[in-house]
């Protein structure tokens, strides 16, 4: 067994790495063990105080009745998040957690949005339970543009693009300007919208200061991450590594 394990790789007891997975209570995944229904490359785990190396392969080494464990933390997702969900675990309604399996909702550290998109917009959401990493994506110092796909109420003016690109549009309410956006019509009723900041609602609110009012948004790119075409609405799959490391290109 311990000829497979990285040097350094940190290690956690057993019941305390199940439970932090969600698979239940200290106590409960003490029920399994007993149960014989842990497996640690091809052995039955008897002791639930066994050290467990936290890798990132540990799903294809460990079994729990048979299937394969839940992926360790580090875990960050990527989804294509349909209308109607919410990205808060506070907020009324269905929320974007439902769409994953439910004992994630039991994971520790939680899973959480790397910001938000509104209940009624589509597109890439990353969910991590990786507080570092969320903070360097959403950290206005790394300057990660997301970008968006507005569909509007009313024809462009034309003078939007030179507007947003100004860094001196006051959002109602608000005391500081927004930096620099960049607009690119896509027709008369719909535009493109990078923005690097992630105010409150802040693409809608845009175009409401600028007299007009966003009917769809969705966002189809974070940095130099695309939401890949295969990933349908209410997709989701594990974010790859070169997948997060373009998020910074
Ligand atoms: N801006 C908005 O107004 N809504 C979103 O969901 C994202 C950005």
């Amino acid at each position: 067994m311990n000829a497979k394990v990285p040097p350094k790789a940190p290690m956690a007891r057993l019941d305390r790495l199940l439970a932090n997975l969600g698979y239940g209570s200290r106590r409960e995944v003490g029920g399994l063990v007993a149960r014989r229904q842990v497996m640690l490359d091809g052995e039955v785990v008897k002791d639930v105080g066994a050290k467990i190396p936290i890798v990132a392969d540990l799903p294809e080494r460990m079994k729990i009745s048979g299937k394969p464990v839940d992926p360790p933390a580090p875990l960050t997702l990527i989804m294509h998040k349909p209308l109607d969900v919410v990205c808060s675990h506070r907020e009324a309604g269905r929320s974007v957690y439902e769409l994953l399996p439910a004992r994630w909702r039991a994971r520790m550290p939680a899973l959480s949005s790397i910001g938000r998109l509104d209940k009624d917009t589509t597109g890439l959401l990353l969910i991590t339970d990786d507080g570092p990493f969320l903070h360097r994506v959403i950290s206005p110092r790394a300057n990660v543009a997301k970008r968006y796909v507005a569909t509007l109420d009313r024809p462009l003016e034309g003078t939007e693009a030179e507007v947003f690109a100004a860094g001196t549009l006051m959002l109602e309410g608000e005391t500081d300007p927004l930096a620099p956006a960049v607009l690119e019509p896509l027709g008369p009723k719909q535009a493109r919208l990078t923005i690097t900041e992630g105010r409150y609602h802040q693409v809608r609110r845009m175009f409401a200061a600028v007299g007009n009012h966003v009917t769809a948004l969705h966002r189809d790119r974070i940095g130099g991450l695309d939401l890949p075409p295969d990933l349908e609405p209410g997709d989701w799959r594990i974010l790859t590594g070169g997948e997060q490391a373009s998020l910074f290109a």
